[in-house]
């Protein structure tokens, strides 16, 4: 099937197998690797994205489903090439990140956090992220990471 997806602000298409699903569609069609593959249950969130401004974990979404949608992906999230958007930049500042492998995904679904509940407690932020897993269980930093972006104080 022929797909039309605009893809963090440009046009894309494809001609996809029905079966296709979307993170295949972004990794490898459209070439943008930066969401992960964590898992094969849809159980770790490093495939998050955002698709017409939700945060979906695009393993589980087919690309065709996507057809005729904006999706933003890690690439397309900071402001320009030299910025990093304030979720990256709270995650870098506050050591929300190990190995990384994990980080697109948590910060895709912490923007969406955010954008639901602009000043979230330390156990709504737990609860926001509990779909996302961190195979190097830096979890609590990536906490503090989350409520500095929303501009509260973090305890060092
Ligand atoms: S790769 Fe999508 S949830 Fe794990
Ligand atoms: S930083 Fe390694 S999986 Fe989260």
């Amino acid at each position: 099937m022929e797909i039309n997806v605009n893809v963090n602000g440009e046009a894309t298409s494809a001609d996809v197998e029905p079966r296709r699903l979307l993170v295949h569609y972004l990794r490898e069609d459209v070439g943008l690797t930066g969401t992960n593959i964590g898992c094969d249950t849809s159980s770790c969130g490093a495939c998050t994205v955002h698709l017409d401004g939700e945060s979906v974990k695009s393993c589980t979404v087919l690309a065709v489903q996507a057809d005729g949608s904006g999706v933003v992906t890690i690439e397309g999230l900071a402001p320009n090439e030299t910025d990093l958007h304030p979720m990256q930049e709270a995650f870098r500042q506050n050591h929300g990140l190990q190995c990384g492998y994990c980080t697109p995904g948590m910060v895709m679904a912490a923007v969406s956090l955010l954008d639901e509940n602009p000043k979230p407690t330390e156990r709504e932020v737990r609860e926001g992220l509990e779909g996302n897993l961190c195979r190097c269980t830096g979890y609590h930093n990536i906490v503090k990471a989350v409520l500095a972006a929303s501009g509260q104080p973090v305890e060092s």
